[in-house]
């Protein structure tokens, strides 16, 4: 097969434009609202071990597999995958890989948007001094109130995700990389400045030994499970996000290394977050396993109570909407290009498709939070079923399907050539860690978590 160097849809201006979008996919409300409560909920210590371990053998290699064999294919991840399979003389059927992700991406975009709603309608509520002065009780009122209004959560996630479509309908250059530019340098300062009020606290040792103190009598394989679907969740890897910006990316640009930094990025903004939030939680006598409303609960207080906190507030909750932002388009664009590409329609018709489905699957979920929260399937509310098939089943078997297809499927002289790393031995670590250690880990844990291993 002659090597496609190109994408039909235009590429990134330059290798630090990918990092700055890429990293724009990864660094999002996973980070800064589901990494610090789901450390909450899981115990602390043991649980952010295992995540750590599983960025570092599972997340890093697969992520660097899915780009590049989204650079080699060139394609949306459907016909990525239907090309390589065609390279590698093996079954058509790899394009289901492709397919699964285009689901995943949408279901997870319908409660992305729908939480990322939430966070613009704190920005309204800084910017109208909802947190000044306040206390426990007030701040946590705030969120009730949110949580139990069908009409203020669909207007929000309605914005929320009408300025996502947007931004997808402008295209790769025009519209992806423009909004990340600032983003990533910017919510980093602030988070810094955040940790800083965390130290005044009193708490903050508190909070970093619940976060850094593993106590494994905390977790279990279900914990384990969570902690590797966050993995995948936080980088945003195995739906084929990763493989459609690996598309646009140009063919100088060495995948390892980058991936490398964009990883470091992510796991560094979502400590953090951590080490800004569990001080606060404790200082004011919240509850650490509070759910989804943890940092909504808590970091409002720190903005309530501090000089010059309106501001910050404004500033942070605007930044958390930019990083939400960044990845939701990643979440949806596996989905337009594909239409795109096998529809021929246009982009913007394209968005209009998609934008108008997750929409009213997002109008499901918002109303999980209150009209339908008695709802449930298997014991789960809407949101946490969600929430639990997309990031701890999905994800997690759309990359262990990738990572098969690049350690066992491809030949090795095609993913040689493509990774086009400095030393053989750096290929060799990867190809083996792809091969073994990721594949292995992800059945083990998916079996254990389900309960198959028991
Ligand atoms: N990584 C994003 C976050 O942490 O918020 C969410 C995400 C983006 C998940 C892209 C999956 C994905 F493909």
């Amino acid at each position: 097969m002659a090597e496609i160097t190109k994408s039909q849809h235009s590429e990134w201006s330059s290798r630090f434009a990918f990092i700055l979008a890429a990293t724009g996919s990864a660094v999002g409300l996973g980070n800064i609202w589901k990494f610090p409560y789901i450390t909450g909920e899981n115990g602390g210590g043991a649980f952010v071990l295992v995540y750590l371990l599983c960025i570092v053998a599972i997340g890093i290699p697969i992520m660097i597999a899915e780009t590049m064999l989204g650079r080699r294919g060139r394609q949306s991840p459907i016909n990525t995958m239907s090309i390589l399979a065609d390279e590698a003389k093996a079954n058509k059927n790899w394009h289901t890989v492709g397919w699964m992700g285009i689901i995943t991406g949408f279901l997870i975009l319908s409660y992305y948007s729908v939480i990322a709603g939430w966070v613009l309608s704190y920005v309204f509520k800084a910017l109208t001094g909802s947190f000044s002065g306040g206390n426990g009780e007030t701040i946590s009122a705030l969120f009730t109130d949110l949580m139990a209004s069908p009409v203020q959560q669909i207007f929000w996630h309605t914005l929320f995700l009408g300025a996502t479509m947007l931004i997808v309908a402008r295209g790769v250059q025009g519209g992806l990389e423009k909004s990340v530019r600032f983003l990533i340098p910017t919510i980093f300062v602030l988070l810094v400045l955040l940790v800083g009020y965390a130290m005044t606290t009193g708490y903050y040792q508190q909070g970093l030994d619940f976060l850094f103190k593993p106590d494994f009598s905390q977790i279990d394989s279900d914990a384990v499970l969570v902690a590797m679907g966050h993995a995948f969740f936080t980088l945003g890897l195995g739906m084929g996000a990763m493989m459609v910006y690996g598309s646009y990316l140009p063919q100088h640009v060495s995948i390892a290394k980058t991936t490398l930094i964009i990883a470091g990025a992510d796991t560094v903004i979502a400590l953090l977050a951590g080490l800004a939030i569990f001080p606060l939680v404790f200082a004011n006598g919240l509850e650490v396993s509070a759910g989804p409303g943890l940092i909504f609960q808590s970091l409002p207080l720190a903005f309530g109570n501090m000089t010059g906190g309106w501001l910050f507030g404004l500033l942070f909750f605007v930044l958390l909407f930019f990083a939400a932002l960044s990845s939701s388009i990643s979440l949806i664009e596996p989905a337009v290009a594909f239409l795109v590409e096998n529809k021929k329609i246009k982009r913007t018709t394209a968005c209009i498709v998609m934008g108008l489905m997750t929409w009213i699957l997002g109008v499901i979920v918002a109303l999980s939070f209150n009209v339908w929260s008695d709802v449930t399937f298997f014991g789960q509310g809407i949101f946490d079923l969600l929430d639990y098939i997309t990031a701890n089943l999905m994800l997690p078997i759309g990359g262990l399907c990738i990572a098969i297809f690049a350690g066992w499927i491809m030949k090795s002289k095609d993913s040689a050539h493509e990774l086009a790393m400095e030393k053989p031995q750096f290929y060799a670590l990867w190809k083996f860690l792809i091969s073994y250690i990721a594949p292995f880990a992800v059945i083990i844990v998916l079996l254990k978590g389900v309960g198959v291993l028991g």
